[in-house]
């Protein structure tokens, strides 16, 4: 299968991604002002995505921080399961933190991990997702600030990918099969 997937054509260009992140970027800097900031980037799919929107975001007190977990495997379909392969490396206790994520798929992921931060005693847990493919949501996250929504395809590129291949894309396309 994978030897037969093909990249389409390009769905949303990189200037397009900068522009709604930048857009972004500065609303969290106005609604976070005085706020002790800690953007929790999930890795490996959100690291174009958390570079771009950290630029526009003017707060002396932010830090950020990385995750990585997995519900996928190298497949396209969900296992349904949320592992945690890397933690947090600092103490969220008291701060206002926001989840940075490349795509909202079923939701599993990200409801299970705004409940994961909740309980290390955060004090507010918000989204940011640069993609929200809501015809396959399973499970309800409310998504404070979004980027783009897109049709139910498999999305590749500007760090998403198709069996770790296709992130350095610094566009979004999808996988033709
Ligand atoms: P969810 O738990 O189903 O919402 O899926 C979350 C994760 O699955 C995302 O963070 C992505 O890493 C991956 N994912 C979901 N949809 C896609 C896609 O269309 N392309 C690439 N990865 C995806
Ligand atoms: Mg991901």
């Amino acid at each position: 299968m994978a030897n037969d997937a093909t990249v389409g054509t390009v769905l949303i260009t990189g200037k397009e991604i900068a522009t709604r992140a930048e857009e972004l970027g500065k609303k969290i800097t106005k609604d976070y002002k005085g706020k002790e900031l800690v953007l929790v980037g999930i890795l490996r799919g959100a690291v174009m995505w958390m570079a771009e929107l950290m630029k526009s975001i003017n707060l002396e007190d932010l830090t950020i921080d990385f995750m990585a977990v997995s519900s996928y495997g190298a497949a396209t379909k969900s296992s349904g399961q949320v592992q945690i392969n890397k933690d947090l490396n600092s103490d969220i206790m008291g701060k206002d933190v926001i989840i940075v994520e490349d795509i909202v798929d079923t939701g599993v992921t990200l409801s299970y991990l705004r409940n994961y931060l909740k309980n290390r005693e955060a004090n507010s847990v918000e989204i940011c997702s640069m993609l929200d493919k809501p015809e396959r949501r399973e499970v309800n996250v409310p998504i404070k600030y979004k980027g783009f929504e897109v049709d139910n395809l498999f999305i590749v590129g500007y760090g998403l990918d198709y069996d770790q291949k296709y992130r350095n894309l610094p566009y979004i396309s999808f996988l033709n099969e």
